[in-house]
């Protein structure tokens, strides 16, 4: 129910001024603690596009922790996309900006056939520098994005323009700040 949602997503905590001043960092771990807000999240981040999606791609680290309650609740596969240097085998990858320097995210070639439909999943959508890499290694895999779902944007940091801007794909955020 939505009073379910709404309870789950006041567990997100802010904490202010980490890990640098000014900036106020989301920490979804309370909400992942409770067993019910957890599953009312999950479902809801299925929702949008449930029956649509052969595969989830989970956006390390904290994208992993939505991914394998997704998979297992729809049935759906499970690809990780990981940060640079953890995958054995080859791999797409792209490079993406953050506040200081840049980092670089990648996924196997192998692991999924070219046109399969794939939902990106992760906790946050901020900038939009980690979903915008995540849709330029999936596109050029040949996978058929069919949307990606956050728990919390924010949208100050206008992140969605960034993305949408590297792929049509449909953002589905379940609050924003
Ligand atoms: C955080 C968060 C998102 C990303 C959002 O991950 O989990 O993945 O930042 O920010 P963006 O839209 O500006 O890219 P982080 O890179 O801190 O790593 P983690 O998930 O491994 O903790
Ligand atoms: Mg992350």
């Amino acid at each position: 129910s939505s009073d379910a949602l709404e309870r789950a997503l006041g567990l997100i905590a802010s904490i202010p001024d980490h890990p640098t001043p000014g900036v106020v960092f989301r920490d979804l771990t309370p909400l992942f603690a409770d067993g019910a807000a957890f599953a009312d999240v999950v479902d809801a981040l299925i929702a949008p596009f449930a029956g649509r999606f052969d595969a989830v791609a989970g956006l390390e680290a904290r994208g992993f922790l939505l991914a394998g309650a997704i998979a297992m609740r729809t049935g759906a596969g499970l690809v990780p996309i990981r940060k640079q240097g953890k995958l054995p085998r080859a791999t797409e990858a792209q490079s993406y900006d953050l506040e200081y320097g840049s980092a670089t995210i990648e996924a196997h070639r192998g692991d999924l056939p070219a046109g399969s439909r794939v939902l990106l999943v992760d906790d946050v959508l901020a900038t939009g520098g980690t979903l915008g890499a995540a849709i330029r290694v999936a596109d050029r895999l040949g996978w058929d994005v069919v949307g990606a779902s956050v728990v919390l944007e924010i949208d100050a940091l206008d992140g969605r323009a960034v993305v949408s801007g590297d792929g049509a794909a449909r953002i589905v955020s379940l609050f924003h700040v």
